[in-house]
């Protein structure tokens, strides 16, 4: 391909983008320091919470490498494609995408940065999202390519950074602020994960991670703190089973806080409104 049709190859994907970020109202990353902190749980959860109250949601699964979204949502379906554009999965009321749709199980994705950033681009430019309230985009741990990508294209207007208390993820998380901070993410909001168990034989709470270290972090920043999620084994389990604990358990506890999670957010983006 010559440079010219390189560039303009480039510029038609760029103006795709721009007009599917414009039918979306609000759109939301995920994403943390460390691997293992809750994420894709965060995520599902809250695309979920948002959608139980009568909004239209999707989620994009930013996560090129270790995609986890259509597991924790019983996807095993491959992607259909018409007229060259992408259909997004519906799944339980709200549309998804993912790399794991693309490959067979179990196979392993080695692609440098750049590769992973032209999948992004394509899951923005060329998937039918159509009119959304939210958009999630759950990305991979740390502060690489698939951040930087989704923040210059997608536009993000909220940064969800998922911790666990411990000082190593809240070390990594501070990591997480300031990158939000640098990409201009004009909201940062904190939630802290694995908060806490409640032991199911004598209902003691205990903190196996530590706690208050999400709080904590939030006030030394001066970001949101958006709540604390205990470590819960139904929602492991659930998650297992591609089921989402707020649709299945919409009273416990975990789902209380994923519901205050996303009131939280709703009343942080009216006032937004109001004041601009
Ligand atoms: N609050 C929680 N209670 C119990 N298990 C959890 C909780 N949050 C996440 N998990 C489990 O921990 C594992 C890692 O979570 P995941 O959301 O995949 O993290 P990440 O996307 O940050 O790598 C999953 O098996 C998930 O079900
Ligand atoms: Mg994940």
């Amino acid at each position: 391909m010559s440079e010219y049709d390189q560039k303009q190859k480039f510029e038609e994907e760029q103006k795709r983008i721009t007009e599917t970020i414009s039918k979306i109202k609000h759109r939301i990353a995920v994403f943390s320091g460390k691997g293992g902190v809750g994420k894709t749980t965060v995520s599902v959860n809250l695309t979920y919470a948002f959608q139980v109250e009568e909004f239209s949601t999707g989620i994009l699964d930013a996560d090129i490498t270790g995609p986890n979204v259509p597991k924790m949502l019983n996807v095993n379906s491959e992607l259909i494609y018409l007229d060259e554009r992408i259909i997004p999965f519906e799944k339980y009321g709200a549309k998804m995408i993912s790399m794991a749709s693309l490959i067979k199980h179990g196979q392993p994705i080695i692609w440098r940065g750049p590769m992973r950033s032209k999948v992004i681009n394509q899951f923005l430019a060329d998937v039918d999202w159509g009119e959304l309230d939210f958009l999630i985009a759950d990305l991979p741990p740390g502060t690489g390519d698939e951040i930087l990508t989704i923040a210059q294209e997608m536009k993000p207007d909220y940064a969800v950074i998922v911790t666990t208390p411990q000082e190593v993820s809240v070390i990594d998380a501070e990591r997480a602020i300031n990158m939000a901070r640098k990409l201009k993410i004009p909201s940062i909001g904190i939630v802290e994960n694995m908060s806490g168990f409640v032991c199911p034989h004598c209902n003691a709470i205990v903190d196996i991670f530590g706690s208050g270290g999400g709080e904590k972090l939030a006030a030394d920043y001066d970001v949101q703190f958006l709540g604390s999620i205990p470590i819960d084994i139904d929602t492991r389990i659930l998650s297992d089973k591609g089921k989402p604990i707020i649709l299945e358990k919409p009273n416990c506890e975990v789902s209380k806080a994923f519901k205050s999670i996303s009131e939280l957010i709703s009343i942080h983006y009216e006032h937004a409104f109001v004041l601009t």
